[in-house]
Parts: C-alpha cells; structure tokens; sequence
C-alpha cells in the first residue's frame, strides 16, 4: 500500500457516522440479531477502491450494543461467514457459557447457524465484542465492536466520543492482503498494519466546543499493534482502563493502548476556537493524527474542577497472604533461542513446531494444554507470576475476570484484563477467582496465541 499520511488527512474529511444498537435487525420474539457477514467498505480514501472486509451487521466497527449495568444483554449471533466463528464479549465478567470460547465453552458456530447469547451485564464499562475462531484472521478481516455498560449514575460530560484504533494490511489496490497467521508475524511482533482507521475512517473530524466537556472511549482492536497517544488540545484524565474505574484519575496527555486494552478519558476542550484538537499517534518517525475535533467558541467557561469518580463494579479484594502462586513462563519467538518444546505429548525441536505453526510456548508448552494452569476454588486469591523471557511485547489477557499487577513496591496497580509484558520484564497479575467455569489467559496479539501463547484457569 502507498498511501501516505497527506493522503490520510485528505481521505478523512469525510463525516463520522457512528453505527448504534437501535437500528438492529429483531426477531419475531424481539431478540436482536447480530449478523456476521461479507461486506464491502470504503476504508482507503475515496480515490481507493472500496476493501472487501467481513463485519457485524455490515459495518466497522460493528453495531454498538449498550446496555445499563445489571441488564441482560441477547443477541442472536448468526453467522454468515464462510467459516465457524463465535462472540467473545471481552473484559466483561458473565456466565461461563457465553464467553464465545470454542472448545472451551461452546462449540463453534458453523456457517450459516446461530447462536444466542444471554447474559447479564454486572460490570459496568467500555468492553468489546470479537470472534475466538482463527481470531487472528477474522478480527484482522474487520470483525469486531463495542459493548458500552453504562453506570447506573454516569458522570456529567458534554459528549462522549467511542474511537476504535485499528490497523490493516492493505495491499495497493485497497484489498486486505491475505497472509494471515504466517509464520513471520507468528514470530515477531504479530500482523502490524500498513493503514490506520478509527472507527473504519481514515481521520473521522468531528466538531467541539471550546471548554466542553467529553468521555473518550478508546478500543484498540488492532491484532498486534501497540499504540502510543498524546492528546493535543485537550486537557485529559484517565478515569478507566480497560473498562474499571481507577481510584485516583490522572491527568495525562500521552498513553499506551495494547490490543484489546481500553481507556476511558474524561477531556475538557482547551483548544483556541478556530483550531483542532487531537488524539495523535506518535511513532518513531514522527506523529499523526487520529482523529480531530474542529474547535469553535460556544460561550462556555473553563471548567477547571477535577474529573468525576466513576462508580466502581463489584471487584473482590485480593487476599495476598493466602494467594496461591503459579508462575508463565513465556518463551520463543524470533531471535528467543527456544530450542524446542512440548506439543501433542512430545517433544518437538523448534523446526518441528515451526512446521505446526507454533513459535512460542507457555511453561515449556507449545499447544493448548487439556490440563488448566491452576485450578482454583471460587473465592480464592491467585498470583500469576509471569516471566516474558524474549524479546517481544505481549499482552496478556484474561477472560473473565479483572486482576490488578502487583507492583514491585508491594502495592497493587488498577484492575484490568489485558496486561502488557515488554521483552524480558516480569510483572505478576493477581486476581480473586470470584467466576466459575474455564477461562483463556493468553496474548492478545492474536498470531501469537495461535501460535502456542494461550493456556487457561479453571475456577470451581
Ligand atoms: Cu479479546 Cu480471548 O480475547
Ligand atoms: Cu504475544
């Protein structure tokens, strides 16, 4: 692909719709259907051909299903894919049986079939719904969305924008190119991309009002690529990641968001009327724009008060001196010096594995273990001690359930689902085993857990 970013910013002018739950097709007994299918959007700018992708009611993002905190959610999802597929509803706490997990908690969904999903939303947050069948191809083919929780008492803002970071690998005519899950990426950083969208849209613009208020919900649903933001224009807080309140909102004009990670920013608009403010992606080679707010003086004051707390969701508190420890060990990869591991109860040199598509393994393990890495009792606390020992990022991400890092200095970090690991660190996750049933831990930079990055828990 050879579009460059002045053609980005050109190719972005265009409008931002942003798709809703409420036009979703219903069945007769009024359950919503969420349609995985083929279709065909413009993400390149206008002067590309338009990508075939394949989406969730045929748009990109998906429809944004929303729902209040302690509502139940349905959807019938029917699957028009060409391939089984299933929806996982990531970072959410719910039944065991609706976490979308083939092999684990349900069977795959064939073409053509449906499945219903029923559950109540307890926690409330900024979540996202994706497939679990060869998710490093049908997430990179376009199928994702977002769940919006909503508190029972949400917090006082002017707007709220939902801005979902993804990357393609366009080739030049704008076609996806279809190399996935190669060895390659398997082995290295995973499918980066070659072309930036938010929300499907190059640059989406959008107007603000000097000294607004707004609430940012930030989704990385790329598959491998870890973005750096700054904020410019906007005086902004954290107030959640990845869906969970934190305790004490900083201000900050620059995060990361690994995939599958989200933020949720409380920004006031500083921005002089006449300009732009952004959210920015800052690289190596310098920044550019995600997405833009044309700013214009509506009379309004600078607000100056601190951010709103967010209510908090129901977490139990870790009971660190009965934890029960298990430690990951995280191996492989390019450059890694793993010299081979087990897979299918042998054990297979690393030009063994590489011909089963593996190039990591979890605790000397290459393939999906049928025994869980731990298996706790309900109401136990765990400390998963992980140990990146090469020299890739990971993320690490936990169905299920939220855990908080366990600080060197002995405390614990903000509770999340997804945890970044840079090459060669250590961080330990701890969590309360408060969900029953089976649960993935395993990278969210999808090739890698295709590619011998996944084990799970068992909570009884
Ligand atoms: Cu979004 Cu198993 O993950
Ligand atoms: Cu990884």
């Amino acid at each position: 692909m050879t579009l460059t970013r002045r053609e980005a910013l050109v190719g972005g002018a265009a409008a931002l719709v942003l798709p809703s739950s409420a036009s979703v097709a219903t069945t007769p007994d009024a359950v919503p259907i969420l349609r995985a299918g083929p279709a065909t959007l413009q993400l390149a700018p206008e002067n590309y051909p338009a990508t075939d992708v394949w989406a969730y009611d045929a748009r990109i993002p998906g429809p944004v299903i929303r729902v209040r905190r302690g509502e139940r959610l349905r959807r019938d999802f029917l699957n028009e894919l060409p391939q089984p597929s299933t929806i996982h509803w990531h970072g959410i706490r719910l039944d065991n049986a609706m976490d979308g997990v083939p092999g684990l908690t349900q069977e795959a969904v064939a073409p053509g079939d449906r499945f219903s999903y029923d559950f109540v939303a307890n926690d409330a947050g900024t979540y996202w719904y994706h497939p679990h069948v060869r998710s490093w191809e049908q997430v990179a083919r376009g199928l994702y969305g977002v769940l919006i929780v909503d508190e029972a008492d949400p917090p006082d803002v002017d707007r709220e924008d939902i801005l979902v970071l993804d990357d393609w690998r366009l080739k030049r005519d704008a076609r996806i190119d279809e190399t996935f899950g190669n060895m390659h990426d398997r082995s290295h950083a995973g499918r980066i991309g070659n072309w930036v969208t938010v929300n499907g849209l190059a640059e989406p613009r959008r107007e603000a009002q000097r000294f607004e208020r707004r609430r940012l919900r930030l989704v990385n649903a790329a598959t491998a690529r870890i973005f750096d933001l700054e904020l410019r224009g906007l005086r902004g807080w954290v107030v959640a990641v990845d869906g969970q309140p934190v305790e004490a909102p900083r201000m900050t004009a620059r995060l990361s968001l690994a995939p599958a990670q989200r933020s949720d920013l409380i920004v006031d608009v500083i921005a002089d009327p006449g300009t732009e403010a952004q959210l920015l992606s800052v690289e190596r080679d310098g920044s550019y724009v995600l997405a833009s707010f044309d700013v214009r003086d509506g009379g309004l004051v600078d607000r100056r008060d601190e951010p709103p707390l967010l209510e908090p969701n129901d977490v139990p508190d870790p009971d660190l001196a009965s934890a029960r420890r298990v430690e990951l060990r995280m191996e492989g990869g390019a450059m890694g010096g793993l010299r081979g591991a087990e897979f299918g109860g042998q054990r297979l040199s690393m030009r063994e594995l590489v011909g089963q598509g593996k190039a990591w393994a979890l605790n000397g393990r290459a393939d999906f273990p049928d025994e869980p890495l731990i298996s706790a009792r309900l109401g136990e606390t765990v400390e998963v001690a992980i140990q990146n020992d090469n020299r890739w990022p990971h993320a690490m991400h936990l169905h299920g359930h939220h855990f908080r890092e366990r600080l060197q200095s002995g405390s614990l970090g903000p509770l999340r689902d997804t945890q970044v690991l840079g090459p060669m660190e250590q961080r330990a996750i701890v969590f309360v085993a408060d969900n029953p049933g089976r649960w993935l831990l395993h990278c969210h930079m999808l090739g890698h857990a295709a590619a011998g990055m996944s084990t799970w828990i068992e909570v009884i």
